[in-house]
């Protein structure tokens, strides 16, 4: 399958979006609730002198998770070490990390549900009492041995709160959950990046943008870089309504921001299941996908959306799909 456009997960194209990326809380578009609260905790560990408690940034893929972890250094006036869990492949690899911690530093560890459990373990005692438990010596006379570490605040992020254990889960003193942006979110997120990127931008064409993006602000400066291909190919100096349009129905993004893999699974239901109710298997068997792929990436924008829904006895189209498909719901 072809790379889908309006994905919120990091592609290629995006390795740039770093210098669009907001430095402070000031600038960082929506998430109030998360933003007001991280801002006061901030504030209060300043006032302290003492280390932020730990935080934990969990939602879908592209929200601004990173993009936080940055901040929260920045308005600490810490430095920040980065890690992901998949790089953590042995004990030795985290107590390296732990071990190159300074007074007040942030520790980021990226995709965090996906460190091995028994070297989590490892986290347990560093997170609660800043202490690095190691065994030193060999098989027979080995013993334990307890290192000091100096105060720091971890950072963990991931798009799948399920999968952290709850040992973990419970020794964040922060936790704060990501949702899509709305629209109007989204619309000061593209006039943030028309700015950046010094490339103009109507009104109408910016709100159409912001209609089109999924929620999603990664989605958003993917699509306005790409419009702004074709605006430059138009030989226009500002992206106007005509030129968001025809631009974005070329990359078949449609006037919600769905694509054919969004038709694909929304028809699936319709024609093959009357509407559903139907099981996750049952249609991920039926359109010959994971039935992972379909809860994690597929589904969340539809629900969010009010496209699908989800019921006890499974996943249903809404009056809203059919009337956005244009097919005419069956009487049952
Ligand atoms: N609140 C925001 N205000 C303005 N721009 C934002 C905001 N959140 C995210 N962005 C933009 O979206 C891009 C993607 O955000 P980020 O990399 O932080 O997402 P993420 O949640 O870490 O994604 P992933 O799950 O793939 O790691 C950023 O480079 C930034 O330009
Ligand atoms: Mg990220």
């Amino acid at each position: 399958m072809d790379e889908r456009i309006i994905t919120g997960d990091m592609l290629k194209e995006d390795v740039d979006e770093i210098n669009i990326r907001p430095q402070s809380l000031e600038e960082y578009v929506g998430q109030s609730d998360v933003k007001d609260n991280i801002g006061i905790f901030i504030k209060s560990a300043l006032i302290r002198g003492e280390a932020l408690d730990h935080v934990l940034l969990y939602g879908p893929p592209g929200l601004g998770k990173t993009t936080l972890a940055y901040i929260i250094a920045n308005e600490l006036g810490s430095n920040i070490k980065t890690a992901s869990g998949p790089s953590i492949e042995k004990s030795g690899d985290l107590a390296a990390i732990l071990s190159t911690l300074e007074e007040g530093d942030v520790l980021f560890i990226d995709e965090i549900h996906r460190i091995p459990r028994f070297i989590e373990e490892i986290l347990y005692p560093a997170m609660e009492d800043y202490c690095l438990d190691i065994v030193v010596g060999n098989e027979g006379s080995s013993r334990n041995i307890r290192i000091d570490l100096p105060h720091f605040t971890l950072i963990g992020a991931t798009t799948r709160a399920g999968d952290l254990s709850s040992p973990l889960r419970d020794r964040f003193g922060i936790i704060s959950k990501l949702n899509y942006y709305t629209e109007d979110e989204l619309y000061q997120i593209v006039m943030r990046t028309s700015r950046v990127l010094k490339m103009d931008i109507d009104e109408d064409a910016a709100r159409e943008l912001a209609r089109r993006s999924r929620g999603t602000p990664r989605i958003c400066n993917r699509l306005f870089k790409r419009v702004r291909d074709f605006a430059l190919v138009e030989e226009s100096d500002v992206i106007t309504l005509d030129i968001m349009t025809k631009s974005l129905d070329r990359l078949k993004v449609d006037s919600m921001g769905l694509d054919d893999t969004d038709y694909n699974l929304l028809i699936a239901i319709i024609e093959r299941f009357n509407g559903g109710p139907v099981g996750l298997e049952a249609l991920a068997a039926s359109i010959g996908e994971e039935v992972s792929t379909i809860s994690d990436v597929y589904e969340p924008y539809l629900l969010q959306v009010g496209l699908l829904k989800r019921t006890a006895r499974g996943r249903m189209v809404t009056d809203m799909a059919y009337k956005h498909l244009g097919i005419k719901k069956p009487l049952k």
